[in-house]
């Protein structure tokens, strides 16, 4: 039988690279669901379509094809067949992606794309509403979450590692605005579903994290077989 694992939280509270790590030691698919709004946003940018024009943007849907590939173990995003998965990583990008993630024509597309993919293999999911909407039923629910400025600050050595400088107050800032916008939207805001394990990995470490996860895994799945 298959197990599936939804990892929900905000922004740069690590939810990818734990994810990535549970999913390589337990040999499961890993997907990145962020990356999929992100293409999106990137698709709209690219469009110059406003950001808050709801309308154009449901309209625009049906030209906007993304799919994800593995390459080396490693997940690419497919925007109308080309790579966008440096692209995709900018500030710009995740701003457009938490807004078009508010409409709901963009969740229903994206939702039931995660869905198809999941199917019945064994996954890990990380976003923003996969425990209450995507994977409703997945045995093991982890919302990871870490404080604004934790947060901001792993962002920035992220940015740096990646070439990129920038000011950790303004990265805050836009964290904090991200935050506001993923959890105050009407459709499937940012939350802990009822039946998650909150981890709150400020004073953790990546490997403190994945430890907890790997336990939580080996006690669902005893209980389950
Ligand atoms: O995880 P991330 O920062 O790459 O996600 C970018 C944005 O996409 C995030 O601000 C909100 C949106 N998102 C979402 O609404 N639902 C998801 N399952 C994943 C991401």
């Amino acid at each position: 039988m298959s197990f599936q694992i939804a990892i929900d939280g905000p922004a740069g509270a690590g939810k990818s690279t734990i994810a990535r790590k549970t999913a390589s030691e337990l040999g499961f698919l890993y997907i990145d669901t962020g990356a999929m709004y992100r293409a999106l946003g990137l698709y709209i940018l690219d469009r110059s379509i406003p950001l808050d024009d709801e309308a154009a943007i449901e309209a625009s849907l049906p030209g906007a094809d993304i799919q994800l590939t593995m390459e080396n173990g490693e997940q690419h995003v497919l925007l109308n067949g080309c790579d966008v998965n440096g692209r995709i990583r900018t500030e710009e990008a995740g701003m457009a992606a938490s807004k078009v993630s508010t409409y709901r024509a963009v969740r229903k597309k994206l939702v039931e794309c995660q869905q198809k993919i999941a199917g019945s293999l064994d996954v890990i999911m990380d976003g923003r509403d996969i425990g209450t909407v995507v994977l409703k039923n997945a045995p093991l629910k982890i919302f990871l979450t870490a404080s604004p400025h934790i947060r901001a600050l792993r962002r920035k050595e992220d940015l740096a590692l990646r070439g990129t400088a920038a000011d950790l107050q303004e990265i805050e800032e836009d964290i904090r605005k991200r935050d506001e916008q993923d959890m105050n939207r009407a459709e499937s805001p940012l939350r802990q579903a009822e039946d998650a394990v909150c981890i709150d990995s400020s004073d953790l470490t990546i490997d403190e994290v994945t430890d907890k996860i790997l336990a939580l895994v080996r006690e669902r799945r005893g209980s389950a077989s």
